[in-house]
């Protein structure tokens, strides 16, 4: 009996999973990546986006998060590992996830939000 609700368990997983698509999969791990969603800071399509502006002196300051749709995977893979960002937060991602939200970033949006 408990060999067969574990089976049922497990195929409900493989079905809910097939539900979703890697685009659907790619975009909620963009927005959702244990932590603070990476669209907050670098904008829904990736384009980068002004967090903020403040006066020092006579000149203005202006913070930003870069666009982050053209970079090699190395360059791209490499921001996210570092410890040594000064206003983006580390995260803990695996490879994979790292991969999917490089294939989201460079071809993975097909309807802009
Ligand atoms: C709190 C705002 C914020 C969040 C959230 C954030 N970033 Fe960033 N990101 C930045 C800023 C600002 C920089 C520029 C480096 C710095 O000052 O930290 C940056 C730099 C980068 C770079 C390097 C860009 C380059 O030209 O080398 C990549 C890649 C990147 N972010 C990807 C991501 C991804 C993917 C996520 C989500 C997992 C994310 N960021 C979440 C603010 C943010």
């Amino acid at each position: 009996m408990r060999a067969l609700l574990l089976s049922l368990t497990l195929v409900g997983w493989g079905l809910a999973e097939s539900f979703i698509t890697k685009d659907e999969y790619a975009q909620m791990l963009y927005q959702n990546p244990r932590g603070i969603g990476c669209h907050k800071c670098h904008g829904v399509d990736g384009k980068g986006l002004e967090l903020g502006r403040y006066r020092d002196g006579n000149r203005t300051i202006v913070i930003k998060a870069p666009d982050i749709t053209g970079l090699s995977f190395e360059r791209f893979k490499g921001a996210i590992r570092s410890n040594k960002n000064r206003l983006m937060p580390s995260y803990f991602l695996t490879d994979k996830e790292i991969k999917t939200l490089y294939y989201y970033l460079t071809h993975g949006q097909k309807e802009k939000r």
